[in-house]
């Protein structure tokens, strides 16, 4: 037992915990997974995947992401980087509905099936239908060899490296890296991107693994916020546009380690009904970053604000609005709105991990959890 022990300290590397260690390691995961794909002084993006299929992606009718949990989050970043960039319709499907709901599948359709593990029963099933009725399937997979990653007919991994962790965190950056790629040489081979543009957006990307080393700079600061809200019994986000789906992948990371109850929402919708919900029990954690509908969010935060609302904001280095307004200011640098998802997760996996240390909880094996549901 005590080499066990040993060889486990050695594999975490000096962390507490496997997630923590995935978490830090996630600046070295995106740059591992766009090098040698992301040739921005030559203005090209490499990825065989997709070069010796290109025409199938250019002349589809439509994308269909099918995926399960954070995988499924990754997704929706998808979607949004796509429709907005690469002008093509996208679909996103939780893979376990897609696959009973006798869904309209044409050999003119792409699936994009996202699954880290490449063992998800549902991801793989839902691959297995679409094969069956004429669509090309990619996969985006974590492991090499694995059963996903062998049934798509082509397919790009991420390098994120193992993820011991059940909580999911280098598997969901290096994922929407991998999306991102894709993305954007679609949107360069559509013609919707100007060789200059284009050339501004690869540089921008290789910028991002520094500036998540700056964003895990807050690990202290989330840590002290951490500690306040610990014992909340329910915890809310919002976000909007491209950190809609970080508000839901936020609200999973918190679930799922520390058994708290949270809910992800679009950030608008809350007068829709969940701002009942608002009072001083509830912490609210709101991604407010500069770019994409920032006004917009400033009048949210304002009408929880009204309502007592506990508020913690992501904000973009430098904001002076939102601090003014809110109970706590979590800062990540700016960057361009499709790539800000990269950065926003950050302090919302610290935040979790910490306030799932604070309350005892296993963090790398929740109960219940496994960290592939192979099983139906
Ligand atoms: C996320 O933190 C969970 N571990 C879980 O939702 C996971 O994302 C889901 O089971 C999908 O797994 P996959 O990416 O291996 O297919």
């Amino acid at each position: 037992l005590e080499l066990q022990m040993n060889l486990e300290e050695i594999e975490k590397g000096g962390y507490d915990h496997f997630m923590l260690k995935e978490i830090y390691e996630q600046p070295r995961a995106i740059m591992d997974t766009y090098r040698g794909r992301l040739l921005a002084d030559q203005g090209l993006i490499k990825m065989a995947g997709i070069d010796q299929h290109l025409e199938k992606f250019i002349n589809a009718n439509r994308i269909i992401i099918v995926a399960c949990g954070t995988s499924w989050h990754a997704g929706l970043v998808a979607e949004y980087i796509f429709e907005d960039l690469a002008r093509i319709p996208v679909e996103v499907e939780y893979a376990s509905e897609f696959r009973y709901r006798n869904p309209v599948i044409t050999e003119k359709d792409v699936l994009i099936a996202i699954s880290q593990s490449g063992e998800t029963a549902d991801t793989l099933a839902a691959i297995k239908l679409a094969k069956e009725k004429g669509a090309f399937v990619f996969g985006v997979c974590n492991v090499v060899g694995s059963s996903i990653s062998r049934e798509t007919h082509a397919g790009a991994y991420t390098h994120a490296g193992p993820e011991i962790g059940v909580a999911s965190t280098k598997a969901f950056t290096t994922q929407i890296t991998v999306l991102t790629l894709l993305a954007l040489k679609l949107a360069k081979e559509k013609g919707e991107f100007s060789a200059s543009r284009f050339h501004e957006y690869l540089t921008e990307l290789e910028t991002i693994p520094a500036k998540v080393e700056k964003a895990l700079e807050a690990n202290p600061l989330v840590e002290i916020i951490a500690d306040v809200y610990k014992d909340s019994t329910n915890c809310l986000y919002l976000g909007r546009g491209y950190n809609f789906p970080v508000a839901l992948e936020g609200a999973l990371k918190l679930k799922e380690i520390s058994y708290i109850h949270a809910e992800g929402y679009p950030a608008a919708e809350m007068k829709h009904g969940p701002i009942a919900l608002i009072d001083e029990q509830m912490p609210v954690i709101v991604i407010a970053t500069k770019k994409g509908h920032y006004e917009k969010v400033v009048s949210n935060v304002q009408e929880i604000k009204s309502r007592k609302g506990k508020i913690i904001a992501v904000v973009t280095q430098g904001d002076t609005q939102v601090t003014q307004l809110a109970d706590h200011v979590i800062e990540v640098p700016e960057t361009f709105e499709s790539l800000t998802p990269l950065l926003t997760t950050i302090p919302l996996q610290l935040l979790s991990y910490h306030i799932a240390v604070m309350r005892g909880c296993n963090v790398d094996q929740p109960r219940n959890l496994a960290k592939s549901v192979t099983v139906e």
